[in-house]
């Protein structure tokens, strides 16, 4: 088992540790009981992961003599509003969890953002552990602490910055884990090469095959090399003011072709298209040479994600979702961009005119 320290501003009491390994189940019980020990531990996850995992958490954690038990949401997106947390919330309360309770948010990035933002809000928060089931909650969301619910208006804008006290990575999840989710996680471990470590970005071109066969010493490496990445942005800016955001390359578009699509186009593939068209962007303002972006789609294309925006997209209408997102943000849109491989930066000076024809010319 890998681990990986988290260090927070210096305050100890924030720094958690990640841990990545293959069938750590019975170590990761052991360490919850060292290192969290609690009265009470409630898991929270959802419909899939439950019927798939629920049974063998209740037991392990049973067989340490720890008190635990599970509270299901609906599998998908639907379930991170306000409401489920209501309902959740009243659901602890119920089984009567307090301040000496602790959640585990055993699944995907719904149940970790969801989990998160219940944490840190039910009886002024309680501690809560991350176990991510999908490849993005293990390279991305479960760490740094970002939690949140939608609201009908848009994705994420109720949520709050509060840090997990431990991650647990799990590869065996993986075993069971949906073709489009894997390559959900693939567009984030692409992000990860493309924004921070061009070593990886070569080691996926040589190695795609088989990471698309879940080889498990490949993705163990990957991970935690994403892990490290993640972690080391987030020791410097923990709550985005600046650094963090080189995690959006690919987001900025990706989130607006996915709401354009009306969410036919999952997050990783409006994650790949967003990387493709902030590499043609960066060559359009001179920033990076051409070649690269021939590098950046035969990556992706290799990675079964599309290189194409389908021909049926209207750009103005990827644009004016674009506009609704600054309106929500700081009234600007940061488009992180790339000088090479390995080097982005954030511009805010990005025209509508230029966006409008790298939609065009990205047009299937
Ligand atoms: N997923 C981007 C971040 O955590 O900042």
């Amino acid at each position: 088992m890998r681990s990986l320290k988290v260090n927070l501003d210096k305050k100890t009491l924030s720094s958690y540790e990640i841990r990545i390994g293959k069938g750590i189940l019975d170590r990761m019980i052991l360490l919850i009981a060292k290192n969290n020990k609690a009265a009470r531990y409630v898991i929270i996850t959802d419909s899939h992961v439950n019927r798939l995992y629920g049974q063998a958490f209740l037991t392990a954690f049973a067989e340490a003599g720890l008190n635990a038990s599970i509270l299901e949401v609906p599998a998908g997106e639907s379930s991170k509003n306000i409401s489920t947390v209501m309902d959740i919330a009243g659901k602890l309360l119920a089984a009567g969890a307090d301040r000496g309770t602790v959640l585990i948010a055993l699944g995907g990035g719904v149940v970790g953002d969801l989990t998160g933002f219940i944490a840190s809000i039910y009886m002024r928060s309680v501690p809560y552990i991350q176990v991510p089931t999908t490849l993005v909650g293990q390279v991305d969301s479960s760490i740094g602490g970002k939690t949140a619910v939608d609201l009908p208006q848009g994705k994420n804008l109720l949520g709050t910055f509060y840090q997990p006290r431990a991650v647990f990575t799990d590869l065996n999840f993986l075993d069971t884990l949906p073709e489009n989710e894997f390559n959900n996680g693939l567009a984030e471990i692409i992000k990860y090469s493309i924004i921070e470590d061009e070593k990886m970005l070569k080691f996926l071109e040589e190695n795609m095959d088989a990471v698309k066969n879940r080889d498990s010493g490949h993705l163990l490496k990957i991970i935690e090399t994403c892990c490290r990445i993640k972690k080391s942005i987030v020791e410097i800016d923990e709550r985005e003011q600046g650094l963090r955001r080189i995690l959006n390359f690919g987001h900025t578009l990706g989130h607006a072709l996915e709401a354009v699509s009306d969410y036919t186009l999952s997050h990783g593939e409006g994650v790949a298209l967003g990387m493709i068209a902030a590499a043609r962007l960066s060559v359009k303002m001179h920033y990076l040479p051409e070649d690269e972006v021939a590098r950046v789609e035969k990556v992706i294309a290799g990675a079964g994600l599309p290189v194409k925006i389908p021909a049926s997209f209207i750009s103005d209408a990827v644009i004016a979702r674009l506009k609704m997102d600054k309106k929500k943000k700081d009234d600007v849109i940061h488009f992180v961009l790339i000088k090479k491989i390995g080097m982005p930066f954030v511009n805010s000076s990005v025209s509508e005119k230029l966006i409008g024809d790298v939609l065009e010319e990205m047009k299937a």
